[in-house]
């Protein structure tokens, strides 16, 4: 848009001025307003449209195409994060370690007050909220440390209550989940 407004100006600034009557002058008039005024908002708000809706689908916990989701589940406390990995007999504080490219779902719930779950760099925040289970949709597209605070003012250890995501690509998310079965 910032080019093609650059060429209209220049392009004003360099042809001769010419005359023209007052009907052509409405004509054009007329065409900027459905060109500038309705083509190109409604062209652009549909281009947003069409790569955010999806972009923001896949951060919905919908069933991923080929089976579930991976579920880890999450209890925030005062203050803390208790992470339990169903059926794995894994049990871990304040770090969640998940494989890359893969959908993780967290289900949400507190021991205490409201929390809210935030890891910036892979999605949205989700409060944890008393007699509840949110489930907040987490995919790592990249391996490494993401690092998580608690959103909620809960208390007066709020603000050291963080966490970190660990994404390891698959093969070493299975090496890392073996031990950390051995070591329970
Ligand atoms: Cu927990 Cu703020």
């Amino acid at each position: 848009m910032f080019v093609g407004l650059i060429a209209l100006w220049w392009q004003a600034m360099r042809r001769d001025p010419g005359e023209i009557s007052q009907e052509q002058v409405r004509r054009l008039q007329n065409r900027w307003i459905l060109a500038g005024g309705l083509a190109l908002p409604l062209g652009s708000i549909a281009l947003i449209l069409a790569l955010g809706i999806p972009a923001g689908r896949n951060m919905l916990p919908l069933p991923p195409a080929g089976g579930d989701a991976m579920v880890i589940e999450v209890k925030a406390y005062q203050w803390g994060w208790r992470v339990t990995y169903p059926d794995q007999d894994i049990e871990l504080t304040d770090e969640l370690h998940i494989p890359t490219d893969t959908p993780v779902d967290i289900h949400l719930t507190t021991a205490d007050v409201i929390h809210s779950f935030w890891v910036p760099r892979l999605a949205g925040k989700l409060d944890t909220i008393p007699g509840r289970t949110n489930v907040l949709r987490l995919e790592a597209s990249r391996p490494g440390e993401y690092r998580g605070q608690c959103a909620e003012f809960c208390g007066i250890g709020h603000a050291h209550m963080s966490f970190t995501v660990t994404a390891h690509p698959p093969e070493e998310y299975e090496k890392w989940r073996e031990k950390a079965q051995a070591d329970d």
